[in-house]
């Protein structure tokens, strides 16, 4: 494969809030928001082995789809323009002019706005032929950037945080935790740990939407929990995880999204409460950025009746 240019390894920086210290669990966050300003978070590792792969079969362009506030289409359509790939974003439901649509517009991204059925046809097995047809030769990645190659990009953020164990005076870990919105990224840290360990996943959507079965198919059944995190689901948001997150910020000064990392805080924070966590056990938070998205919260958000006809979640 073609070797493209690494992006700076995400920092590991030691997370001190009152309920940690009070429970006397150590936690670490690996933020890979902080990796670049326009690809951020566990997108570029998600990522990292699909440009790979177009790269080294010419492909002209890169297409995949996404809602109107996508961490991964904006993410995408940076590295398109960084890496000299065109590149191609299938819209869910009707033309919205939010943050994020108008930064893929400006970093080249090309739009098709497929309505709320259009975009639901995604899981049909022939969706993808008609888009291949339009676009001869380009590489059509899954939505969220899963499949194979996200997971196998997910990989080095083990090594990373490995790397750096020292510069927050571990020697070693014994969880890590993190969001899952499709699961893959979670999959990619199981099977980079073989069962070493425990990760846990804060499930950004209800259960039912096909995490568990989407982890089973690719890191099988053991290293891993997860966890009901999305209170009352996918990108809802409560006055209690606004105002946790207001002083969580606050205390620790780390930015954070209600969408994924937010909710996921909430989470570890409610298991380290219950006593999950014994004294002294270190845990490795992942940030998986998502910071972009937090623009869209200004504006009023998508009905539910629109997020509903979508079926599943789709601002991944
Ligand atoms: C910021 C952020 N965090 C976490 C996730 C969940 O990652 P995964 O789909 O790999 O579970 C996503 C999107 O999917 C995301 O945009």
């Amino acid at each position: 494969m073609l070797a493209l240019p690494e992006l700076p390894p995400a920092p590991l920086h030691p997370l001190h809030l009152p309920w940690l210290d009070q429970a006397g669990v150590e936690v670490a966050v690996l933020r890979l928001d902080l990796i670049d300003p326009l690809i951020s978070g566990n997108k570029w590792f998600k990522l990292r082995d699909h440009l790979q792969q177009a790269a080294a079969r010419g492909a002209p362009g890169l297409i995949s789809l996404g809602g109107n506030h996508s961490n991964h289409l904006h993410a995408l359509a940076a590295a398109g323009q960084r890496f000299g790939f065109a590149t191609v974003g299938l819209l869910r439901g009707e033309p919205r002019d939010t943050p994020t649509v108008r930064d893929l517009q400006a970093l080249g991204m090309r739009l098709h706005w497929l309505g709320y059925a259009g975009y639901r046809a995604r899981h049909h097995p022939d969706f993808w032929l008609t888009w291949q047809h339009s676009y001869p030769g380009w590489h059509c990645i899954p939505e969220g950037g899963g499949g194979a190659a996200g997971v196998s990009g997910c990989a080095l953020i083990v090594e990373q945080a490995r790397a750096q164990l020292a510069t927050v005076g571990w020697d070693d870990h014994d969880a890590w935790w993190l969001p899952a919105g499709t699961g893959t990224t979670l999959a990619g840290i199981v099977l980079a740990e073989a069962s070493g360990r425990i990760v846990h996943g804060a499930l950004a959507v209800p259960r039912d939407h096909g995490v568990p079965e989407t982890v089973h198919a690719l890191a099988g059944t053991d290293g891993y929990v997860l966890h009901d995190a999305c209170r009352g689901g996918f990108a809802k948001v409560d006055d209690r995880l606004l105002a946790f997150m207001d002083t969580t910020e606050r205390q620790c000064g780390m930015p954070l999204e209600p969408v994924y990392t937010g909710k996921a805080m909430l989470a570890l924070r409610e298991q380290v409460e219950s006593g999950a966590f014994a004294p002294g056990m270190r845990v490795i938070f992942v940030h998986t950025g998502g910071l972009q998205g937090r623009r869209g919260y200004a504006q009023a958000p998508e009905s539910d009746e629109a997020q509903c006809q979508s079926g599943r979640h789709s601002i991944l």
